[in-house]
């Protein structure tokens, strides 16, 4: 079988990458959903219905497990999926079958324990030390995922999200590296206002973000840490398959791009990010 990576667009593409890296000989398919990107304005059903669809595509191509390597998707779409959907498809299909998302592994990254540790409540005045920015679709951060689940294991952590509504449409169209600056510039100045100084370390909590992680970095105080979601997901996933066996991951190193939208060669953040050109096949 072959590992789907799924994304409304290229933001996936740093999952992808951490995957290569922690399982070179793995088969992967990546779907962007590039007729309907961005996502992370759009209301919630939507975000469940356009995932269900981009999942049973790619099981569909012969997929076993497949990856949300996008943050609007796995805050929003992956529970209910996960309890509504997924059973009944796997019945139907006669299959071992899982969507797996991206969130969980970020957050044990950024809290330095495992998502089964929930801190125990004992109602003391707790001091924040440590304020960790959260750069994201509006869709994850009105989910609030990350406060709330950081705020259950880290009491000594103070998430404040920043919602930055057109980053990930620019990423997608290929904005002028300007335009991206001056939109990340924008975000962190309006993040730091509002916390009344500057985080002590962000997340890049939308996977486009990582193609234009330098603007981030820039835009920071320097060597401000940057939890890097792609390579905690690519490090939890293979954890993942070494623990279920009935997911075989493939040997071959199979990589097939397919997107919704129009085929053909992406733009140029991507191909920088990329280190060359990149094509994508219409499914
Ligand atoms: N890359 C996605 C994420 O991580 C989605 C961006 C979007 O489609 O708005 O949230």
């Amino acid at each position: 079988m072959a590992i789907g990576v799924f994304d409304s667009g290229v933001g996936g593409l740093t999952v992808h990458r951490a995957m290569v890296d922690r399982l070179p000989t793995a088969d992967l398919i990546y779907l962007a959903d590039q007729a309907n990107a961005p996502y992370g304005g759009r209301p919630g059903e939507q975000i469940v219905d356009l995932t269900r669809a981009g999942c049973e595509r790619l099981f569909d191509q012969g997929c076993d497990l497949v990856i949300l390597a996008c943050n609007t998707a796995s805050a929003i779409a992956l529970r209910r999926l996960q309890q509504t959907w997924l059973p009944g498809y796997r019945k139907t299909k006669g299959r071992a079958l899982n969507i797996l998302g991206i969130i969980v592994p970020t957050i044990e990254a950024a809290t330095g324990l495992p998502w089964e540790h929930e801190a125990e409540r004992r109602g003391d005045k707790v001091e924040h030390l440590d304020v960790l920015g959260v750069f994201s679709t509006p869709g994850t951060a009105a989910s609030r995922v990350y406060e709330i689940e950081i705020d259950k294991r880290r009491q000594d952590v103070a998430v404040f999200s920043e919602p930055c509504p057109n980053l990930a449409r620019m990423i997608e169209e290929g904005a002028p590296e300007a335009d991206l600056k001056a939109a990340v510039d924008g975000h962190v100045t309006a993040l730091s206002k509002r916390i009344g100084r500057m985080p002590d370390r962000a997340i890049l909590g939308c996977t486009h973000y990582e193609i234009i992680a330098g603007l981030f970095r820039a835009a920071l105080p320097p060597g401000t840490p940057l939890i890097h979601q792609p390579g905690a997901t690519a490090d939890a996933i293979g954890r993942y398959l070494e623990r279920h066996p009935e997911y075989d991951p493939g040997a071959s190193g199979l990589r097939r791009f397919l997107t919704t939208g129009k085929p053909g060669p992406q733009n140029g953040h991507v191909t920088t990010f990329w280190g060359g050109p990149l094509s994508f096949d219409g499914v």
